[in-house]
């Protein structure tokens, strides 16, 4: 069980919730809810103690397991030892060990230091440490001849699995996930549902995707007006019951306001009269039913709306017999495409399949991209005249450098531009104000997200290139997004799993498969009829 007493969190003026007492029970499956900004991260941070509330105290299991929101955070390491480091006490005494060894001479210190570091590995279970790893992962469906690759090496659903034999790696009494789907192909996603229902421990996980949430979670802690209300019930249920006990409030509210107007018009002309005691006692009727003003829900909408500079020529881009393996594995086989101007394509298909592959084909061999290490193993790329490229990248939270202000790191990309058009753009995009002198450093998923489209809007490129651009994003903004992109005059190519996403934008689809590339020339909807 973990219980939470009269936590509160705010940052400057803003506030992410006050006063929060709830508690979390073994066996429950818990979804924690809120759009982008509105302090989830941040409390399951609390929860997991890796942060101090302002105010207030948690108390949690002994052993629990996190999955964070950044899933890129442990590209440098080994698969295995990435299992090994859900054991922090662990990992830190193997680590300290392995670079005393490396030592060329060893103090007596060094000495006494290793005699205290094996008896930490050992009260760890660390000399079964990667045997248990490793019965994790074969588990999880990750093949041994995986266990000793980076992580840089594999792909988006691989890369979960691996960070959730990391959470589980001791047998941890709760579960703490944060965004598990993001960059999960449906498939991957129905297999994480499976296997969240069969985990007995205390679940607690954060997700925007509305069709997960109702299908694993049987509560919905909502961070909202400034607290969190758990509800009972997957994630529509929680919106049912949050908009009926909010009309409720807010008719209760109502008819208060009323009242108050009629003791206080009665008080208005009886006041300089003889009635004082009942002008007394209406005063005090009054001061009992004031209204505290209802607090207001943060769930907003970012205005998004993509403009070109300058159109490119007619033929955007022009490839030929594009060929792309990485070792033994083939992932593009010799692919050709023609793309006109305006057109909208969609690249979809299971994780691993070559999409972000083929994207950085042809964008490694842009001319303003010279730097761009990566490189194909043949075929030619022509890109169009002017071709100004927008590239939103798989991990777009990266491109976000730390230390500066959120209204320094937009101008840097344009910075003849008036700070007031720079300001204007931040503003609807949901950084009004205040918001604009944040650190890069403190934005949350979805903030950086909202960032990244903000540089879009401001450089203006004719070709708009997106790499899974609603990981991260809540649903307001995935709205906003697409009708965007509908709009947007300009060349797209979009790598996404949202379905609704594929069926209103695309013109063109590239579906990947085992066996290659299916083009099919037309929208969503005629292919799946064909499908069928
Ligand atoms: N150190 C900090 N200083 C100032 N503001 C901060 C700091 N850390 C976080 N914030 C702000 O607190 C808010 C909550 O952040 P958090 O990461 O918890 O959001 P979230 O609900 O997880 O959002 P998302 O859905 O985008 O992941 C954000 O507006 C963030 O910018
Ligand atoms: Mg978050």
């Amino acid at each position: 069980m973990i219980s939470v007493s009269n936590v509160t969190m705010r940052y400057g003026s803003k506030i992410l919730f006050e006063d929060v007492s709830t508690t979390f029970t073994p066996g429950q499956r818990y979804g924690l809810t809120g759009p982008n900004g509105a302090g989830k991260s941040t409390f399951m941070k609390i929860l997991s103690g890796e942060l101090e509330p302002q105010k207030g105290e948690v108390v949690r299991p002994r052993k629990f397991g996190v999955l964070h929101q950044d899933q890129f955070a442990f590209d440098a390491y080994r698969v295995i030892d990435t299992v090994i480091m859900g054991n922090k006490s662990l990992w830190a005494a193997l680590d300290e060990r392995e670079r005393i060894y490396a030592k060329p001479e060893m103090s007596n210190a060094d000495g006494m230091r290793l005699g205290e570091l094996e008896g930490i590995v050992g009260d760890e279970d660390g000399y079964a440490a990667e045997s248990d790893a490793a019965v994790l992962l074969a588990g999880l469906d990750i093949p041994e001849s995986l266990h000793n690759r980076k992580m840089s090496e594999l792909q988006g659903g691989q890369k979960v699995r691996i960070l959730l034999a990391q959470a589980l790696f001791g047998k941890p009494q709760a579960l703490l996930l944060d965004e598990p789907t993001n960059y999960l192909d449906l498939d991957s996603i129905h297999w994480l549902e499976d296997f969240l229902l069969n985990y007995d421990g205390t679940l607690i996980t954060i997700s925007h995707d509305r069709h997960f949430l109702n299908s694993v979670t049987t509560h919905t802690a909502d961070i909202d007006y400034q607290t969190i209300i758990t509800y009972t019930g997957g994630y529509d249920e929680m919106v049912m019951a949050k908009t009926q006990v909010r009309s409720r409030l807010e008719s209760e509210n109502a008819q208060r306001e009323k009242k108050i107007a009629q003791l206080n018009e009665f008080i208005a002309r009886f006041a300089a009269g003889t009635r004082s005691s009942q002008v007394t006692s209406r005063r005090k009727e009054v001061e009992r039913l004031q209204t505290n003003d209802l607090a207001r829900s943060n769930i907003q909408r970012p205005y998004i709306r993509f403009d070109q500079e300058r159109p490119s020529g007619k033929h955007a881009i022009e490839f030929k017999e594009l060929r792309k393996s990485y070792g033994e594995q083939t992932v593009i086989d010799g692919f050709s495409a023609s793309i006109t101007r305006g057109e909208r394509i969609c690249l979809m298909g299971r994780n691993g399949a070559g999409k972000t592959t083929l994207l950085r084909c042809l964008l490694a061999q842009h001319p303003d991209r010279s730097d761009d290490d990566f490189t194909l193993d043949a075929g030619d790329v022509s890109w169009g005249h002017e071709a100004h490229v927008g590239y939103f990248p798989q991990d777009v939270g990266a491109t976000i450098k730390p230390g500066l202000t959120v209204v320094e790191w937009l101008h840097q990309w344009s910075p003849e531009a008036h700070i007031e058009d720079v300001r204007g753009i931040l503003g609807q995009m949901l950084f009004s104000g205040d918001e604009g002198a944040k650190a890069t450093d403190a934005l949350s998923g979805g903030e950086r997200a909202r960032l990244a489209f903000c540089k879009l809007i401001l450089t203006k490129p004719n070709i708009l290139i997106f790499d899974e651009p609603t990981s991260h994003l809540d649903l307001e903004a995935i709205n906003a997004l697409n009708i965007a992109l509908q709009k947007y005059e300009g060349t797209v190519l979009l790598v996404t799993h949202d379905y609704d996403l594929i069926d209103e934008v695309a013109t063109r689809l590239w579906a990947f498969h085992d066996n290659g590339i299916e083009v099919f020339q037309g929208p969503y909807s005629e292919w799946q009829s064909k499908q069928s």
